[in-house]
């Protein structure tokens, strides 16, 4: 009988066994333990998420229930329409694909940067060394951190990222990392608002009316606060992923090899075969039934989006990995209103990182003994990999 527990470590080492036999043999999964439902097929997956009417953000995105207003802690992401819409309006006018554009050169020169600090041996901590610092430096640079403090912030995201083995409850160190950061956060917009930030996002968000309606400087903290949690760890679990399934698969990372124009198709690929955001919570705002089970109203439901991308139903031989393939129809980065607002950025932040390790060098090697995974119930990839780097 299928078994699902989101929390469990084996499942952390392989979880696509459990999706396939849950797509096969439990369509809507209801799980005793955690109390909560799961859909498992692309086509569920993928109604669902689209319909908001039903399966609501109004609790948050996680399975846990929260006390505080999850408006408040997830922000736009404890949203439904028409709140949502309008709060997402204001964020589409500033998060632009100019302003993803304008941070390619930037995040050129940043890579590089930290590549030079290991050209020589090409051997490091991949995670450590460039993957885990790539990402929330370049938010930093986009919402206005000054250099000086972006280790420090960078510190307090990583705490917040912190997991006790297979338990759903948030660590001491993960809350001190949200106190830190939300108060840095609330200073900076404070003085931005007063005048003393510059061109960037932060200031622009400030600054952004749609309707007559714009966001608070509580709104603001709250953006600031979720990029820093969905825009970081994800994309430093794509690039680690990347390398990892490249290695697994030298046939397609010779394609990329012979045509570094791939990068876009092997960075897409690896998002869709392993994402590093596995699984969205919803939670039911009326009774549904789908394939004869009857999910009753306030029911958790969990959609499984890596699970649909794997979908032979939708995704032909889902199991395979092929930087080939049509990668239109993935879930990636979700469906519907929530579809993923940072997905160009880090697309881009994808592509250009790959790029710029892959003109210094032409080939690497994965140490398998290394690798560490995270274990967390939504995020899937390595807290560790030591990667030896060879030149051209
Ligand atoms: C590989 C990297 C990333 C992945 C896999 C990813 C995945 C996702 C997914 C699946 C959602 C939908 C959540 C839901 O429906 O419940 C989402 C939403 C969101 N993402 Fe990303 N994301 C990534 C990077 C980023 C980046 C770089 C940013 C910005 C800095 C970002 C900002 C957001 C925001 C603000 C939302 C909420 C949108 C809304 O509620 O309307 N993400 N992301």
């Amino acid at each position: 009988m299928a078994h699902f527990n989101p929390y469990d470590w084996s499942f952390h080492e392989d979880p696509y066994p459990v999706y396939k036999q849950l797509r096969e043999e439990a369509p809507v999964y209801y799980n005793e333990e955690f109390n909560f439902y799961a859909l498992s097929r692309y086509r569920d997956v993928e109604s669902a998420l689209k319909n908001w009417q039903v399966f609501s953000n109004k609790a948050g995105v996680a399975l846990e229930d929260i006390k505080a207003d999850p408006a408040k802690i997830f922000f736009i992401l404890g949203m439904d329409p028409p709140r949502q819409t309008v709060v997402r309006g204001i964020l589409r006018k500033v998060f632009t694909p100019r302003r993803v554009a304008e941070l390619v050169p930037v995040l050129q020169e940043m890579s590089q940067s930290y590549i030079n600090d290991f050209a020589e041996s090409g051997d490091i901590d991949f995670i450590e060394d460039f993957a885990g610092k790539i990402p929330m430096d370049l938010i930093s640079e986009m919402i206005g951190v000054p250099k000086e403090d972006r280790d420090m912030i960078r510190g307090w995201a990583n705490d917040l990222m912190e997991r006790i083995d297979c338990k759903p409850d948030v660590p001491e160190k993960a809350i001190e990392g949200s106190i830190n950061l939300l108060g840095y956060f609330g200073d900076m917009v404070k003085n931005k608002k007063r005048g003393l930030g510059g061109e960037d996002l932060t200031s622009a968000v400030l600054e952004a009316q749609l309707d007559g309606e714009s966001l608070s400087e509580q709104d603001v903290v709250s953006f600031l606060f979720l990029m820093s949690v969905a825009g970081n760890e994800t994309t430093t679990k794509l690039l680690a992923n990347a390398l990892y399934w490249g290695q697994k698969n030298r046939d397609q990372f010779a394609k990329v090899q012979n045509d570094p124009g791939r990068i876009s198709d092997w960075v897409e690929e690896t998002a869709r075969f392993d994402p590093s955001s596995q699984i969205l919570y919803r939670v039911s705002n009326s009774e549904f039934t789908l394939h004869d089970v009857t999910i009753p109203e306030g029911s958790k439901v969990a959609m499984l989006i890596a699970s649909a991308n794997r979908d032979q139903r939708v995704i032909k031989n889902p199991d395979i990995y092929d930087i080939d393939r049509d990668l239109s129809n993935t879930l990636s980065f979700g469906k519907g209103v929530h579809f993923c607002l940072g997905a160009a950025l880090a697309r881009m932040e994808g592509r250009v990182c790959l790029e710029e390790l892959f003109k210094v060098y032409k080939d690497f090697e994965v140490d398998e003994s290394s690798l560490a995974r995270v274990h967390s119930g939504n995020v899937r990839g390595f807290s560790n990999m030591n990667v030896r780097f060879i030149k051209c």
